[in-house]
């Protein structure tokens, strides 16, 4: 059963702007300093699966597909349960249990890192990113507004004053796990081109093999279509403090590579000089690395 894992236990510092934790920005209407210590304590179980990601990077979508894949592609509890609906408490939940998390690694649980537990972390074109979360900011009560785009690229960038920090801290502290046993990565670009393998991998990952009927409906229910169409994964039935979807769906395009209809060739190349000098040594190619 997925589940958004936001540390959300309520705090009376909390409050609608951000706050400073560890060195990472988080929006105060979701997190608190105590939420996210206690975050660091929570007691992670083998059989956990964590979808992690950065923030706009595919989490629903995974979420989705995870769950569809635990189910062997029943798709009646995505047209039942809404995403990140909260759910049932932690320790009522059968496992094995879906948690998904925005927190980078040096905040992620301390058990994990001693655990057989699993982490599925999504990477998704940083600008890609930016793009996506350039209007969601607006939406979204419990974020800041982002100003114009150039301004929110410098933001974006510097990767200060932005919920969950540096996309390019979260993505090298994440990446830094590949190779152990209990860690997968993949792109959301991946998830794009090839959805069916993908699922597969996940399969063979998650020990959850899954008969050619089951692999088809996990395609089909993960499709953009259908989940842009389900009230469960498009978020149309989150309360307006929470996400003011008037302005646009949550789930916007669901393409890859829509920065080039946002961002100028000059805004393009100053945003790969900052990814290369940030991304250096990490030793990863990804499909989107500038020339
Ligand atoms: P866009 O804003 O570019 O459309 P997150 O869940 O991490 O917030 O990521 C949201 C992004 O994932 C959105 O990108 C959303 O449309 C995209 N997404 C969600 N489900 C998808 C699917 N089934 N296929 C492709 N993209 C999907």
């Amino acid at each position: 059963l997925g589940i958004l894992f936001f540390p959300y236990f309520w705090d009376s510092r909390m409050s609608c702007g951000y706050f400073q934790h560890r060195g990472v920005t988080f929006p105060g209407l979701l997190y608190s300093p105590r939420g996210l210590e206690a975050a660091r304590e929570f007691p992670v179980e083998d059989d956990d699966v964590f979808n992690v990601t950065y923030q706009k990077s595919g989490t629903v979508w995974m979420l989705e597909i995870l769950s569809l894949i635990l189910r062997d592609g029943d798709p009646s509890c995505a047209a039942r349960c809404p995403a990140g609906s909260g759910g049932p408490w932690l320790e009522t939940l059968p496992g094995p249990r879906i948690l998904s998390s925005h927190l980078p690694a040096p905040l992620f649980p301390r058990a994990f890192f001693n655990s057989k537990a699993k982490v599925i972390y999504t990477v998704r074109d940083p600008k890609d990113v930016l793009v996506s979360l350039f209007p969601l900011l607006a939406d979204f009560p419990a974020l800041q507004r982002p100003g114009s785009l150039p301004e929110f690229m410098e933001k974006f960038l510097r990767g200060r004053r932005l919920p969950f920090g540096s996309w390019f801290q979260h993505v090298r502290g994440w990446l830094q796990l590949r190779g152990r046993d209990n860690f997968f990565w993949i792109s959301y670009e991946e998830l794009q081109q090839d959805l069916r393998g993908s699922v597969e991998r996940l399969c063979s990952f998650l020990g959850r093999p899954l008969s050619p009927a089951a692999l088809d409906a996990v395609v089909a229910n993960a499709s953009f279509v259908t989940m842009s169409h389900n009230p469960m994964s498009n978020f149309s039935l989150s309360p307006t403090f929470i996400l003011d979807r008037r302005r646009g769906p949550f789930l916007r395009k669901g393409i890859s590579g829509d920065w080039r209809n946002h961002l100028s060739p000059e805004q393009s190349r100053r945003f790969d000089r900052v990814y290369r000098e940030q991304m250096a040594g990490l030793g990863v190619s990804f499909p989107w690395d500038p020339p």
